[in-house]
């Protein structure tokens, strides 16, 4: 059934379409490059890396959560390349706050984020969330972080997101993209994938704020 009214579309079309919208979001981020400046006189850089150590840390948590109980062979090992992934992510950013003078600190509570997370119960839902736009929602704040990393004079930082994460996370959107066009093929699918991906918008700006202590969101590094 297709309850929008609107043509049913394929998982391809699904994706392009997701895709084109969620970068949209995204792209307006690009609005804080003008405020680099007055971020980084106020921007604590051993704080910031400790909120991307969380985020990987979660990242790393949810996709090992998930291997054991995907039926769907391609995303099982999706997630499981996934969680050595964020997990070596974590421990390049922990040497790099190690050098700074900076320790990881205590555990802390789950996010918002990883609560919903979890409790999502099909495939394609974890996918489009957590794949598919966490990861494009990651790059960006990556992005935006190197920016900011070269305004505060920060190469070595810099450096390391550009040449060892970023291409991590761009692939994890990629497969993102992929799987969500395998299983997101039929109306009920890709309403519950759009939902997934909806959420996931809210809650992921959710964690990196609370991460900043809600200063500087806009370059607080992602996963
Ligand atoms: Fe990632
Ligand atoms: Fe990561």
């Amino acid at each position: 059934m297709n309850r929008g009214g609107a043509r049913a579309c394929s998982g391809t079309e699904f994706v392009a379409e997701m895709t084109a919208t969620v970068w949209q979001l995204l792209d307006v981020r690009d609005a804080a490059l003008a405020h680099l400046k007055d971020a980084v006189s106020r921007a604590d850089m051993k704080e910031l890396l400790r909120g991307a150590l969380r985020a990987e840390l979660e990242a790393s948590e949810i996709a090992a959560l998930w291997v054991p109980v995907t039926p769907e062979l391609g995303a099982r090992i999706a997630f499981a390349r996934q969680c050595g992934d964020e997990a070596r992510h974590y421990t390049l950013i922990e040497r790099r706050l190690h050098e700074l003078g900076g320790v990881a600190g205590v555990r802390e509570a789950p996010s918002k984020l990883f609560r919903y997370l979890s409790g999502l119960g099909t495939t394609v839902e974890r996918v489009a969330a957590a794949q598919f736009t966490r990861e494009a929602v990651g790059y960006k704040a990556n992005e935006l972080f190197i920016a900011f990393c070269e305004e505060a004079g920060d190469r070595a930082t810099a450096r390391l997101y550009r040449e060892e994460i970023q291409p991590d996370e761009k692939r994890h959107h990629e497969w993102g993209q992929n799987l969500l066009a395998e299983l997101a093929a039929e109306p009920h699918a890709q309403a519950i994938a759009r939902q997934a991906i909806l959420t996931t918008l809210s809650l992921a700006d959710d964690l990196r704020s609370l991460a900043a202590g809600r200063m500087l969101v806009e370059t607080v590094p992602g996963c």
